[in-house]
């Protein structure tokens, strides 16, 4: 239970990487609040944890507004007294911008835009009003979702690659100026995690791809990426921060040769 009388807010906790973060928060005694644009998702996951023996509630939240922040952090602490741990982990990916994020010859400016006003301002945002509510108690712990895209480039959705980098700044920046307040700020990067939506809408043999890119043989799961974003948010990560984690089964730590190397030297060779 290293999160009894802790209370959370997790972005985009109604799916994927952030409804594990949720649960696994909450199956550890955090008092857990699903931010989420998607309402009827956002209470799904509380219920969902309710129902476990856990503490959550549904927050309607878009990070492209700040007022919902705002109103967010508002409500836990009215709720619950404090605000100890944040999660930023929703970013602007909708299926349209995503789609036209093509490269930086075709994209327009309005999509970038949307891209930077969703993924890196929303995260400043959600920093900014975590701690002015953690500071109140004397800090707490942020943790920002980036991506192996923003660690390394990648050679389509520009806008996406340049934001989750932006984010990793923003994390460091965030931890330097208000560590001597007793905020500590993390980010994880993931790389491509196996979920229903991501087999649903990625091509099998792109998802292969990226598996055999790892050093580990296989794609991470949401539960992967929530065990290491829940560290960092724990007291046993006290001494953690600026850091990005690489949830990403070593993809990011070797040359980009790998897989096309051990087709090579690993060739069965012919009798
Ligand atoms: N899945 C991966 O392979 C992967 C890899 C690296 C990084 N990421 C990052 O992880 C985070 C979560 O991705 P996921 O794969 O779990 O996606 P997902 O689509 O399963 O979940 C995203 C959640 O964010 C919510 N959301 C979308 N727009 C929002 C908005 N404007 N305001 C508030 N909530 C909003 C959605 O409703 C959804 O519940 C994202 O930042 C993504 O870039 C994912």
């Amino acid at each position: 239970m290293r999160f009894k009388d802790k209370v959370a807010i997790v972005t985009g906790g109604a799916s994927g990487l952030g409804r594990a973060t949720a649960m696994r928060l909450a199956s550890e005694g955090a008092s857990v609040g699903i931010a989420d644009i998607n309402d009827a998702g956002a209470k799904l996951v509380a219920e969902e944890i309710a129902d476990a023996g856990g503490v959550a509630r549904p927050l309607r939240l878009d990070i492209t507004v700040e007022e919902d922040f705002r109103s967010a952090v508002g409500a836990m602490v009215e709720s619950y007294g404090r605000l100890d741990i944040m999660h930023n982990n929703a970013a602007f990916t909708s299926p349209e911008a995503i789609a036209q994020d093509t490269d930086i010859l075709e994209i327009s400016n309005d999509i970038w835009d949307q891209i930077f006003a969703g993924t890196v301002r929303g995260t400043m945002h959600g920093c900014r009003h975590a701690i002015l509510a953690m500071r109140r108690h004397g800090g707490g712990a942020i943790v920002n979702t980036a991506s192996m895209y923003g660690v390394e480039a990648f050679y389509k959705m520009p806008a996406y690659c340049v934001s989750k980098a932006a984010v990793i700044q923003l994390t460091k920046q965030v931890a330097t100026a208000f560590g001597r307040q007793g905020i500590r700020c993390n980010a994880v990067a993931p790389s491509m995690i196996s979920t229903p939506l991501l087999d649903a809408s990625i091509p099998a043999a792109f998802i292969e791809m990226n598996a055999e890119a790892t050093l580990t043989g296989y794609l991470g799961t949401p539960e992967d990426v929530a065990q290491a974003v829940a560290w960092l948010a724990s007291d046993e990560a006290r001494y953690i921060t600026g850091q990005v984690i690489r949830v990403d089964g070593g993809s990011t730590a070797h040359l980009a040769t790998y897989a096309d190397a051990r087709r090579f030297y690993d060739a069965p060779v012919a009798a």
